[in-house]
């Protein structure tokens, strides 16, 4: 396969920033070239000095071109039940979610979700993410069959759920187990899928299911796990009547051996001061999820407060209880959030957040979220002057970081003029743009 050289202005983080520009923790090429072989990053460097003989010259100049995007946490069987008009969690749940992801038990209907969430991945810049199926197999085969022929790196799993949710979408102990056993075993580790072991929480799984889900998690320690934790009040306590015996909400995660570096907690917005202990501890990621912890009511996340305490963080929309497939619209609901915190969260930070952070997030920094030799070439190329609005606003931009802030405050998927899945253009290339 020839070599191919994208031009532009590379972004790429190596650590995350410690002060407002920390210059050390990300490179910054102003005329950059990326050299991409065989799906794979090869060289990053000034382009004066690439070697361009023999390759084809992609010039996205003056565009920045980042690590795709990483959302941590969405359900991608959410994707048609977004904006539904709820109170609160439990009432979205019970009202609408439940109802939408019963669709999934047919597979025309999960194969045809799955290609128009994929196609609204890309078209935002997303080129990875940690999906919840539905409880229904083929909602889990829909999923990654889809991401194989796109080449992309995913992660899912289909959810467990066994009791207080309609019966259509409930499975068993037994079944759920079952279930997962055999999707972890036909898509874990083929081309670029990675299983995601994915009890929905506490309320929706029975304690034989939590014990179904420990023996998942011990007998397949690669994959990873996800659940949602501490969204909501009524949920709390509702979950601890349900677990009686538990100090706290993450007590029961804990006590069924389902915490550890490779577990992704939705939300964990209401954690008293033991939760963030037994987090730090056992190296579970919490993930801010902006765009639905507003859109739903369900609090503020305290990023410094998590971070001062060392626990891991990652950032994600929450399709569908998220009101927006966008990284950029997400990061900028974050900002807001911690605005209300008191708390600043500076671009870089969020720019490095939602692409190496989040690789980090899953121990996948070696494979994405990063432009370096051996690194996937999966970009995202952003236009800062994509709208009317924005092109005003960059002729008054002075700083890398300004425009930073501009594109996260006021970007969207006009934004992403491009995005390269190993090493393939696969914004340009989708249908009916
Ligand atoms: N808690 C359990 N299931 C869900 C879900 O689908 N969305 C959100 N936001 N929280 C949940
Ligand atoms: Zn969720």
């Amino acid at each position: 396969m020839s070599r191919t050289i994208l031009r532009g202005r590379v972004l790429s983080f190596s650590r995350a920033p410690l002060g407002f520009d920390d210059a050390e923790s990300y490179l910054y090429l102003e005329d950059g070239a990326v050299g991409i072989e065989d799906g794979v990053v090869v060289s990053v460097g000034d382009f004066a000095e690439a070697d361009i003989a023999g390759a084809v010259i992609i010039d996205h100049r003056p565009n920045l071109i980042l690590p795709g995007f990483i959302d941590l946490h969405l359900h991608y069987v959410q994707s048609q039940m977004m904006a539904a008009y709820a109170g609160s969690l439990l009432e979205w749940l019970n009202t609408y979610t439940f109802i939408e992801e019963q669709k999934f038990s047919q597979q025309g209907h999960a194969d045809a979700v799955a290609v128009d969430f994929y196609d609204a991945l890309i078209r935002h810049g997303t080129t990875s993410a940690v999906a919840y199926c539905s409880s229904h197999p083929r909602s889990v085969d829909a999923f990654f069959a889809e991401a194989q022929r796109r080449n992309m790196l995913m992660v899912g799993g289909k959810v467990m759920m066994d009791r207080n949710a309609p019966e259509g979408l409930c499975d068993s102990a037994q079944s759920g187990y079952d279930d997962s056993k055999a999707l972890i075993a036909r898509w874990h580790q083929r081309g670029r899928a990675l299983y995601a072991i994915s009890p929905r929480f506490a309320i929706t799984s029975s304690p034989a299911q939590l014990e179904a889900a420990r023996a998942l998690v011990a007998e397949h320690p690669d994959c990873y796990v996800q659940t949602h934790l501490s969204e909501n009040d009524a949920e709390i306590t509702y979950s601890m009547e349900l677990y009686p015996d538990s100090p706290d909400y993450t007590g029961i995660y804990e006590d069924y051996g389902l915490l550890g570096p490779r577990t992704l907690l939705g939300h964990c917005i209401h954690l008293n001061h033991r939760e963030t202990g037994v987090l730090a501890e056992t190296g579970a990621v919490a993930v801010f999820c902006p765009t639905s912890n507003l859109f739903l009511g369900s609090g503020l996340f305290d990023r410094e407060r998590l971070l001062n305490n060392g626990v891991r963080i990652g950032i994600a929309t929450d399709i569908g209880g998220g009101t927006s497939v966008s990284m950029l619209r997400t990061l900028d609901e974050g900002y807001k959030v911690l605005q209300l915190r008191g708390q600043r969260l500076n671009p870089f930070a969020s720019f490095h957040m939602a692409t190496r952070g989040n690789a980090e997030a899953l121990g996948l920094e070696e494979t994405i979220g990063s432009i370096a030799p051996g690194r996937a070439a999966d970009l995202v190329v952003l236009d800062a002057r994509a709208t009317p609005m924005m092109r005003m606003r960059m002729a008054n931009v002075e700083s890398l970081a300004d425009e930073l802030f501009l594109l996260q405050t006021l970007g969207d998927d006009r934004a992403v003029a491009e995005v390269y899945v190993a090493g393939a253009r696969a914004k340009s290339t989708l249908g009916g743009l």
